[in-house]
């Protein structure tokens, strides 16, 4: 999704399976190597060592002329990166020894002074947070693109009835919009505990060394600033061995990929030929290969599923870090593919659902149908045996319980039912019942803040395309 300039694969494989009756030294790179993944933090690595360097030099602690010559070299390498030439080396274990063998090989000794006043584990830990918080950037984006999508939808049909369900049974008549809205809700909460954990998390690690700080006159300040970060962070051990900013992002992710499993299940039902509540083009669903009637609700299946990873994820880093002493473990290596791959499946899914949204047209005629099916207008009958005869609601229950029996007996919808067998139960009933027992009437009716009337949904429509305006 373009988050990334590399692609992820391992630099060199040099163990296939089954081949490991290899000496030590061989068996050690295999299990220590990382730079089959974390070549994807290149990018961070590099500006987390543009601001390092730049502070060193700003309180001599490197010479102005080490800085250019690291400036330049730096520059190179990222232009290697981004090229898609850089040499990355299984000898050189990860993405930070890789960047800085490559650097001595360009620039000579001023590469080694760079790692002054900073160890691999506060380098790490900021590059990690860097890319973590570059990615919850890009999340945002694609959260609020889906947030768009659902309102489209639900301004185009802030009146189109369709069956609201619990225990999925028909229930009530609910409009399509007013479900569109529902999940833009939903979306809007994930949204909101994404802003919260990035403005937790941006915190700088950066200068913490190794664990315990260091005897050079670093300025922390000022390499927390120059990486957007909004201060250092307060506890060197803290900061080389916290990952509670990834486990967050990672809670973050699960929500919002549990809504998008409730959303693509709704897909799947609807778009099944019991329900035919909406149809998808080909874009978002695949053929059978040999039944030709089918059209298969793919993608929505396959968002329905990536919660499973994602959630996988969340679990897996939580048990890495659990019983964990401080402060930095080798065990934290393991952090990051986890988190890779549930920011990839959540980036992908949530394209994919803001796709899908877009492409669906619902089907008015077997909403409207399904909707009226059911007797789902029997509280809106009672509603109006309570509003206009005066009858406590059980009374009216009961009586609604006895006209639905009679109705259904002529296999007939209540609003179909005649004046006089309504009157045969109760014989204040008059014609005005009728007008609350078509679906839209219902509908129509449910004007509380929050409910389903199309004059309700239209003001929340409003509400949140003021919202999402910029
Ligand atoms: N590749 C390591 C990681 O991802 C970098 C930090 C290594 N630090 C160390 N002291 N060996 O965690």
């Amino acid at each position: 999704m373009g988050m990334d300039s590399t692609d992820g694969k391992p630099a060199k494989q040099k163990m296939w399976g089954g081949r490991f009756s290899s000496s030590p030294g061989e068996l050690m790179q295999a299990i220590n190597v990382s730079i089959g993944f974390d070549q994807r933090l290149a990018q961070q690595d590099i500006r987390g060592s543009l601001a390092h360097a730049a502070m060193l030099a700003d309180n001599d602690i490197i010479s102005q002329q080490d800085l250019k010559d690291i400036q330049k070299g730096l520059g190179d390498i990222k232009a290697e990166i981004d090229a898609g030439t850089f040499p990355f080396t299984d000898e050189l274990e990860d993405i930070h020894l890789n960047i800085e063998g490559r650097l001595k090989e360009k620039i000579g000794e001023a590469a080694g002074r760079l790692h002054t006043g900073r160890s691999r584990n506060d380098q790490v830990a900021t590059d990690f947070r860097l890319w973590v918080r570059d990615y919850l950037d890009h999340l945002d984006g694609q959260m609020t693109d889906l947030m768009n999508a659902l309102l489209e939808k639900a301004a185009a049909h802030t009146d189109t009835i369709m069956p609201g369900f619990t225990h999925l049974q028909s229930a009530q008549p609910v409009t399509f919009g007013h479900h569109m809205l529902a999940y833009l809700e939903m979306f809007a909460r994930d949204r909101s505990r994404l802003r919260d954990c990035r403005a937790r998390m941006n915190e700088s690690p950066l200068g913490a060394a190794a664990l315990a700080g260091t005897p050079y006159p670093i300025n922390r300040e000022m390499t927390a600033k120059a990486l957007e970060f909004d201060r250092p962070m307060a506890n060197s051990l803290d900061a080389v061995s916290a990952r509670d900013f990834a486990l967050e992002a990672l809670s973050v992710a699960s929500i919002c990929a549990t809504h998008l499993s409730r959303l693509s299940e709704e897909i799947v039902i609807w778009t099944s030929a019991q329900f035919q509540f909406v149809k998808l083009t080909d874009a978002f669903t695949t053929g059978s290969s040999i039944m030709p009637q089918k059209r298969n609700p793919d993608a929505a299946e396959l968002i329905r599923a990536k919660v499973g990873r994602i959630m996988g994820a969340l679990t897996s880093l939580t048990i890495v870090m659990k019983g964990l002493p401080l402060a930095y473990s080798k065990d934290m290596q393991e952090d990051k593919e986890p988190v890779f791959d549930a920011f990839d499946g959540l980036s992908l899914s949530l394209a994919a659902m803001a796709g899908m949204v877009r492409d669906m047209t619902p089907n008015k005629e077997e909403l409207a149908e399904a909707a009226g099916a059911a007797y789902s207008t029997a509280t809106d009958l009672a509603d109006w045996l309570v509003r206009k005869l005066g009858m406590p609601f059980r009374d009216a229950h009961h009586v609604t319980g006895t006209i639905v029996a009679l109705a259904e007996g002529q296999g007939k919808t209540l609003a179909e039912l005649s004046l006089d067998d309504m009157q045969s139960v109760e014989a204040r009933i008059t014609d005005d019942v009728y007008s609350v027992l078509t679906p839209l009437a219902s509908a129509s009716s449910r004007t509380s803040y929050g409910g389903t009337a199309p004059s309700e949904v239209a003001k929340q429509v409003a509400r949140w395309q003021a919202l999402l305006k910029d």
